[in-house]
């Protein structure tokens, strides 16, 4: 064979291999995204063990577990008011094995934190919009004040002497924390946990004075009477809690809704997203996710925002929103 045939012949032979490739290529990618999941589903939850992420991603794991055929297992990597469980998900193989529960505080990290180690507008894939509902300022029994119009003055009064916990700096807690601080003109003794499970433990224990959590993990405190609660920062009462004031009728603009949702790490195939998605879906029309969700004081979604892209709007639109009301208030990211 001369040599312009064997060239040629080469040069045709590379040619349709790498078409082959591409093919097979083509061919697999779908396929192994019909397979998925091949193995457990870790959901990396930000927060400690027993707090209101917590709570949220084990309810919703354990029902889509049931639609995805694999069981789903909730992982506690909490630290650095949840950045240390985003950033462990933002590097994870983007196959939909690994995913993350967060809520708005994912959004507000980057107005906080200045070496987050990811990209937060481009390091998630969004797969959907969980829940939505209010913070409850909450005491310990053993503080002097029996209502709302007894606790604010008594707070402001008495600041530095309180201590305040909190999840970590950006967390909805801290959040909350500092914004009834700044309109109280109070400045409270922050201490900082792992997550509010633990620091609601410390405010039934008495060890800590005031709360500002997710109505998710207050509501069953309440109830049982082991914590008090003041004021609800939704623009109405919560059904489960009728006795509790929304911060308006309490005399305070403070208004906080908190929102979770799940993320994958970016790169991971449409049709593992979608699939995530459907499943979580599942999960939201489930009657028993939805009685707890109830009683929890939280919500879902209209059944119009269930979709990734509605999800990825609203991260998308959050993050540009902290970084501007923060960048607004002299916050400046630090670390
Ligand atoms: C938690 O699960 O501990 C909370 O979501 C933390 C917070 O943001 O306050």
């Amino acid at each position: 064979m001369s040599m312009t045939k064997r060239a040629a012949l080469a040069g045709l032979l590379t040619t349709s291999l790498s078409a082959f490739g591409l093919l097979t290529a083509g061919l697999t990618a779908p396929a192994s995204a019909q397979a998925f999941p091949t193995k457990p589903i870790t959901v990396i939850v930000s927060f400690a063990a027993g707090g209101p992420s917590d709570v949220i991603a084990r309810l919703l794991g354990e029902n889509m577990s049931k639609t995805l055929g694999q069981p789903v297992v909730v992982e506690n990597v909490a630290g650095a008011g949840g950045t240390a469980g985003a950033k462990r998900v933002a590097a994870a193989d983007p196959d939909g094995h690994t995913i993350l529960i967060h809520h708005l505080a994912l959004a507000a990290a980057p107005a906080l934190y200045a070496n987050l180690g990811y990209d937060t507008k481009t390091a998630f894939a969004p797969i959907g919009l969980v829940n939505t509902g209010p913070m409850v300022i909450a005491s310990k029994l053993a503080l002097p004040t029996p209502d709302a119009k007894a606790f604010f003055p008594y707070i402001k009064q008495n600041a530095e002497k309180l201590t305040i916990a909190h999840a970590g700096v950006g967390s909805n807690s801290h959040l909350c924390a500092v914004l009834m601080s700044q309109q109280l003109g109070a400045k409270f003794n922050q201490v900082a946990y792992r997550g509010t499970g633990p620091a609601m433990n410390d405010l039934v224990g008495g060890q800590i004075d005031i709360l500002c959590d997710q109505s998710t993990s207050a509501i069953p405190q309440i109830q049982g009477n082991s914590i008090r609660a003041y004021a609800v920062t939704s623009a109405q009462r919560l059904d489960v809690l009728p006795s509790t004031p929304t911060m308006t009728e309490a005399g305070s603009k403070l208004d906080m809704t908190i929102w979770h949702g799940l993320y994958a790490p970016k790169g991971t195939p449409a049709p593992v997203l979608d699939k995530l998605n459907g499943a979580l879906r599942v999960a939201l029309k489930d009657g028993a996710v939805i009685e707890k969700f109830k009683a929890f004081g939280t919500s879902t979604f209209p059944e119009a925002d269930w979709t990734r892209d509605a999800h990825a709007k609203l991260f998308a639109a959050e993050v540009d929103k902290w970084a501007q009301s923060l960048a607004a208030a002299g916050v400046k990211p630090q670390g």
